[in-house]
């Protein structure tokens, strides 16, 4: 860091994909600010303001130090005018109005509510508002049509909005790890999302699976789910199909950022231990989990891309197409300057292909 008088100034990257972001935030009271301003702009589609709050938080996330003046910031990178505006204030005043209005207005607290509902996203949430419904109590009377997802969300509000402890996740894993070995020995189970960054809680827990032999996971995802549904683990499964095609040069190029693996959207019925039981009696709880079903050949892409976090694998995007030229999914690198695709068998590799350092998980955490 330069020093400049006694304030230390700081030099950051502009990619999120070039900085390491631990779980040690050192500038929570501003980045809560600018997330939830984020996720504010997210819920009401406006996306770009969305990315644009996040990069700010981001770069906020990955300073070393506290910030506590305003002249800290010459000079970085991230930071447009409405964000320094929200940081300015929070500095100043200890919070940031805009961020309190939005917290007490009507049409946030719906937004919360509704969208905290599996199934609902920003758009049904703002067709309901638009019908007067600003909470659970008015949905259930409301006579709306609700799909099974959302009805499934709804009956297991509480438990899918309560964090998922690691604890949890490794128990789970241990299921998911049974369950493949039962339907397909030699497959292997590998934790991803939030939980292999290392955070102690989540929303729901990430799972990818493959198998040592290419073509032997074809199939895999409906055997795994009927085991897991035989033995009452399932109290909500969704499972899409692999769309991803395979030409006579490698995989075709998918058309968007959506990936095209076998995943199964799910919600578990996981029995507490004894310390977690509560007054309620209730011996299991709800929890939403994601698996993926990967080829082999596709892992490495897979396990980077389903690792996070979200804003980390966008600036990873926006690097290979921006900087190098390339486009980055969940399956493949492909080097549009010498037309084709770049294999890899690890995480490193990728980050040599993209020509930046290795971030482990850990320090993805932007
Ligand atoms: P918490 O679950 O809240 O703890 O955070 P998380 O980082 O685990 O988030 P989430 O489970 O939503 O997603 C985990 C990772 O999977 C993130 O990097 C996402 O970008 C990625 N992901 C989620 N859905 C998709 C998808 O449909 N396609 C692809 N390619 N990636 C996805
Ligand atoms: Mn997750
Ligand atoms: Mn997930």
């Amino acid at each position: 860091p330069q020093i400049s008088g006694s304030v230390a100034l700081f030099s950051v990257s502009s990619y999120a994909c070039q900085r390491r972001t631990t779980l040690d935030n050192h500038n929570s009271n501003l980045t809560d600010a600018l997330s939830l301003l984020a996720e504010n702009a997210e819920l009401n589609n406006e996306d770009g303001r969305g990315v644009a709050f996040r990069r700010a938080a981001a770069l906020l996330k990955a300073l070393p130090t506290q910030v506590i003046s305003m002249s800290q910031l010459r000079g970085l990178p991230c930071l447009g005018e409405h964000s320094l505006r929200v940081i300015k204030d929070v500095l100043e005043n200890g919070v940031s109005s805009e961020v309190e209005s939005t917290k007490q207005s009507k049409r946030y607290k719906a937004l919360k509510i509704l969208t905290g509902i599996f199934g609902v996203g920003a758009k049904t949430a703002d067709r309901w508002i638009r019908a007067g419904i600003y909470n659970l109590e008015q949905l259930r009377h409301s006579g709306q049509t609700l799909n099974r997802a959302q009805k499934a969300g709804l009956e297991h509000y509480d438990d899918l909005n309560e964090p998922v402890t690691k604890a949890e996740a490794d128990a789970i894993g241990e299921i998911v790890q049974k369950a493949v070995d039962s339907v397909l020995t030699g497959s292997q189970v590998a934790l991803s999302g939030g939980f292999r960054r290392g955070k102690l809680t989540g929303h729901d827990v990430d799972f990818l699976i493959t198998h040592p032999e290419e073509g032997k996971e074809v199939g895999l995802m409906p055997k795994v789910v009927a085991w897991l549904e035989s033995q009452g683990f399932l109290l909500y499964q969704k499972t899409t199909r692999n769309s991803y095609l395979e030409s006579k040069d490698g995989p075709a190029r998918p058309a968007s950022n959506m990936d095209r693996f076998e995943r199964c959207f799910s919600i578990f019925k996981l029995t507490k231990g004894k310390e977690q039981e509560t007054a309620s009696h209730k011996i299991w709880r709800a929890v939403r989990v994601d698996l993926v079903v990967s080829p082999i050949s596709q892992f490495a892409f897979a396990v980077l891309g389903w690792t996070g976090s979200k804003l980390f694998e966008r600036e990873l995007r926006r690097w290979a197409g921006h900087e190098k030229n390339m486009s980055l999914s969940s399956h493949a690198l492909f080097d549009n300057t010498q037309n084709k695709y770049l294999r890899a068998t690890s995480e490193e590799e990728i980050f040599a292909y993209l020509g930046l350092e290795y971030i482990p998980p850990s320090e993805r955490n932007a």
